[in-house]
Formats: C-alpha cells, sequence, structure tokens
C-alpha cells in the first residue's frame, strides 16, 4: 500500500490526519460539479450495508444542498441496467459503491453514447484506470485503487462517499459514522481494528463523539441479545459451565455481583456500566478463563447499538429485499424498524444454515475438493447464498481456501458467492480477478474484492464454473 503522504497545502483541519486529505483532493472537483448542477440528479447505490451507508450519505448531502434528485438501489448494475440508465432523464448521474467494476459499461453505454455527467464514488476494483478515467471528459471516478490504496481493506464506498460529502459542505461530518457502519459491512475491520484510510474515519468519527471507542468484551449480540445468552453462545475459547448453559452462564453473572435484569427485562452486555462489565471480566478470569482472546475494540454508536450489529441489520435490508428501509433507518434513526428487520433476517439466515446443515451428508449438494461448495439450488435464496458462504467460510465447516456458494436465479441463471481464507490472500490469491476472468469465459457478468465476489452466470455453465474456480484456486493456492 502506498503510505507516501501527499503535500496538499491545506491547513483546513490542523489537528486532523492527513492520509485522507488525499481522497479529499480528488473529492473537490466532484463536489463542485454537483454544487454547480441545477438540473435533475439521479443517484444509484449497492444494496449491501455499505451501498446503503454510501447512499444514506449522499442522500443527506443533496438534500441539505436542496438538490432534486431520485435514488435507487441495485444488487449488481449489469449491462442492461447501463443502458436502461443511459435512456433516463436525469444527466447527472452518481454512482456509489457501483460503477467501478463496470466502468467500462458506464463509458461504453453512458459516456460515449449521451452527454451525461457521470460520478462514481466506490472502492471496487475499477475495470477503467486512472488514466482511462481522466480521459473521459464526463467522468468523475473516485477510487482509492488510483491512488494506490486497497479499496478492499483501507476505505470502503461509504468512506469514499463520506469524503465527498464533507467536501460539499463540512455540515456533513456529522455523517461520519455511517463511513464506519459501510466499512465494518465490507469486513474492513480485521480482528477488531479498522485498517488503512478506514483509521483516519475512525479518529474523526471518535473525536467527534460520534462512535465510542472501549476496549471489552467481543460477544455476538452485544447490543442484542440478553447478556447470558451472548456468554453461553460463545464456545471459542470455550467457557467451562458457561458455553452451552443459560444456567451457569446466568450465575457467572450474578457471582460477578453484576444484575442480570433492569426493571424486569433482561440486560445486554452492552446494558453494563464500564465498571460493571470490568467486574465481570474479573470474574472470568478469577474462573481461569482465556478472556485476553475475548477481548477487543469495542465501537457503539450514538443510537447504542455496537457497529457489527448495527451493520448487519442494514445490509440485512437489502437481502430481505428493502434496501431503501436501510437507507431510511440510517437517516431517520428508525430503531423500531431496525428491531424488526433483525428478527425477520435471524429467522431467513438460520433457515439458510439449517439447509447447509441437512445436506452435509448430500455429495450432490456439498463437497469439497480444492475449494469447498454449497449448492443452494432454489432452496436457498439467492440473496442468502452470500451469507451462508461467508459464515461458512468463518466457521471452519470446509478445510478449504475459498467457499463457493452458489444458488439458482431468475432467467435461468445462478448466482455465485465466493469467499477466501485471510492466508491465501496474504498469499496473493485474488477472487475478484479470478470470478472475473472464469465469466469473461463463461458468458457470466461478476467481479469483487480479493477477499469477496460474486456473479450471475448462466445455469447450464454452472458445473463448468465450479470446475474452473476449483481448478484456478488449486494453480494459485498449490
Ligand atoms: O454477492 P456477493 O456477496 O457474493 O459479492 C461479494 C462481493 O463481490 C461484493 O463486494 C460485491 O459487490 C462484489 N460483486 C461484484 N459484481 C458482481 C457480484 C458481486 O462486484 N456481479
Amino acid at each position: 500500500m502506498n503510505q507516501t503522504f501527499r503535500r496538499t497545502g491545506s491547513t483546513r483541519h490542523r489537528s486532523e490526519p492527513r492520509i485522507v486529505e488525499e481522497i479529499r483532493e480528488i473529492c473537490r472537483p466532484a463536489a463542485e460539479k454537483i454544487a454547480r448542477h441545477d438540473g435533475e440528479i439521479r443517484l444509484i447505490g449497492q444494496y449491501d450495508a455499505d451501498g446503503i451507508s454510501a447512499t444514506a450519505i449522499a442522500h443527506r448531502a443533496l438534500e441539505r444542498q436542496g438538490k432534486n434528485f431520485s435514488y435507487e438501489i441495485l444488487k449488481q448494475l449489469y449491462e442492461e441496467d447501463v443502458e436502461r440508465i443511459a435512456e433516463e432523464d436525469e444527466d447527472l448521474l452518481v454512482f456509489v459503491d457501483i460503477g467501478s467494476g463496470q466502468s467500462d459499461l458506464l463509458k461504453e453505454h453512458i459516456l460515449q453514447e449521451t452527454d451525461k455527467q457521470v460520478i462514481v464514488s466506490d472502492h471496487h476494483d475499477p475495470a477503467l484506470d486512472e488514466e482511462e478515467s481522466g480521459n473521459l471528459e464526463n467522468l468523475i471516478h473516485l477510487n482509492p485503487h488510483h491512488l494506490g490504496y486497497d479499496g478492499g481493506e483501507a476505505i470502503s464506498a461509504a468512506g469514499m462517499t463520506y469524503l465527498l460529502a464533507e467536501e460539499m459542505d463540512e455540515e456533513n461530518r456529522d455523517l461520519v459514522h455511517m463511513a464506519l457502519i459501510g466499512a465494518t459491512g465490507d469486513v474492513q475491520k480485521q480482528e477488531g481494528e479498522f485498517l488503512g484510510l478506514n483509521q483516519d474515519l475512525e479518529s474523526l468519527a471518535v473525536e467527534s463523539g460520534a462512535v465510542e471507542r472501549r476496549k471489552g468484551l467481543d460477544l455476538y449480540g452485544r447490543t442484542t441479545k440478553p447478556l447470558q445468552k451472548s456468554l453461553m453462545y460463545n464456545t471459542d475459547p470455550y467457557l467451562k459451565d458457561v458455553s452451552n448453559d443459560e444456567s451457569g452462564a446466568i450465575e457467572l453473572v450474578k457471582s460477578a455481583g453484576v444484575d442480570i435484569r433492569k426493571d424486569g427485562e433482561f440486560r445486554t452486555l452492552a446494558d453494563l456500566t464500564e465498571e460493571e462489565e470490568q467486574k465481570l471480566i474479573r470474574n472470568m478470569i478469577k474462573r481461569g478463563f482465556d478472556v485476553e482472546r475475548l477481548l477487543n475494540r469495542i465501537y457503539t454508536l450514538e443510537n447504542g447499538y455496537e457497529i457489527d450489529e448495527f451493520s448487519t441489520i442494514i445490509n440485512a435490508c437489502g437481502r430481505l429485499g428493502s434496501p431503501r428501509k436501510g437507507v431510511k433507518i440510517l437517516l431517520e434513526q428508525d430503531l423500531e424498524l431496525a428491531e424488526k428487520i433483525s428478527r425477520k433476517y435471524g429467522r431467513r439466515i438460520s433457515s439458510s444454515l439449517r439447509y447447509v446443515e441437512d445436506h452435509k451428508e448430500d455429495e450432490d449438494v456439498i463437497y469439497e475438493e480444492e475449494i469447498g461448495v454449497i449448492d443452494g439450488k432454489s432452496e436457498v435464496d439467492e440473496d442468502f447464498i452470500g451469507t451462508v458462504t461467508t459464515i461458512t467460510m468463518s466457521n471452519g465447516f470446509f478445510d478449504a481456501p475459498v467457499v463457493m456458494g452458489v444458488a439458482d436465479a431468475e432467467k435461468d441463471k445462478v448466482k455465485v458467492s465466493s469467499r477466501a481464507d485471510k492466508e491465501a490472500v496474504e498469499d496473493g490469491l485474488n477472487l475478484g480477478e479470478i470470478i472475473d476472468e472464469i465469466c469473461g469465459e463463461l458468458d457470466g457478468e461478476g467481479g469483487g474484492h480479493n477477499v469477496a465476489a460474486g456473479a450471475k452466470i448462466p445455469q447450464v455453465n454452472k458445473e463448468e464454473f465450479i470446475q474452473k474456480l476449483n481448478s484456478m484456486v488449486s494453480e494459485q493456492t498449490a
């Protein structure tokens, strides 16, 4: 990664980190273009947590400037979408978290065929490099890869769009937490810590009070589950008499001198004061538990949610087919809606994971060669195969560097999702490139990052796709 600080000459924010200044600089012409524009604007975002956060940021920034705009959120930007958008009325198009991977299509169908102005604020691997983008007069392409940063981990589209919004108006600094929600959704927080440019955004968020950061117990359900459930669900490290044992977990909390309920309701870990959490930690250490492994940086949003859990809810809105609800939750702080989405999503994930569990002996559905494969057929929704693939990769279900999930999609196609483990990526594996290459050979459309990539391919090419991915991963990890 290029860590060189470029001199910007700006002295606007003396005490703040300097690396993001490079991105601010490339955002400036885009902010000016938007400010000057008095016609209609179309905002187009992607449907995951990062895309929804980026859309919410751009939405609020455009609204504050009194712009006339409409927005749509897409699962992916396929060629047919680009062709359709080329025909729409708006003469300024702002793409967020989508568009870099398809910038060649934007060039072909929009920039060469129409007079529309296009701004892309994204972090996916760009199809057009910095020079090719720069040669297109009506395109402003904001992408960290063009500055030598890895968009897979250094900054997300929400981060890029936040910096653009900040260039539009300093008032938009109150949106910085959304940049971190997006980055978290794209798994840019590793072992509890943000990396690269995200660290600068983290500092801004913590200093402004938009996010509280402290060290604490990193347990699942910190803000959404009763404390004893968070403790009993934890099995790594195994907590003797607590893991898988609800009454044991309750006993652990009580013996630490911490109340399990408040006003008759079970408390979550997030409900505990810092002092109570310390008491619980001390009690766990006294019992000989390896607590160090459970301690991580915890980021809590002003609305009380731990950032990973909130980001999951925003992501869930897209997966459940209601990405606009995610924008609403972010912009209107609609926590009742957030709760509702969370419960619905939990039920859908459980049933998708049950499919994996129920078919684990069925070699036609679940098998392992160089890669682990889950064929969800028509029983796992195409919107859930990505999540199933992520969970199956992270819980070690397969002993493989890559897990691939497939599920039937509309129009005789299948949705493909792939995830790689950290070591394989560190050794140079890049799923985004591999998937892109196979798509070129097998009439698919896809792309992504080194750790995660997806595609849509014709149903008839499914087996060949799996075999090609298998052999390419095998070659690259040999
Ligand atoms: O769909 P899935 O969750 O598997 O996608 C993994 C990653 O690949 C995401 O970052 C997504 O944006 C990207 N992707 C892409 N083009 C596609 C499908 C997925 O860039 N056609």
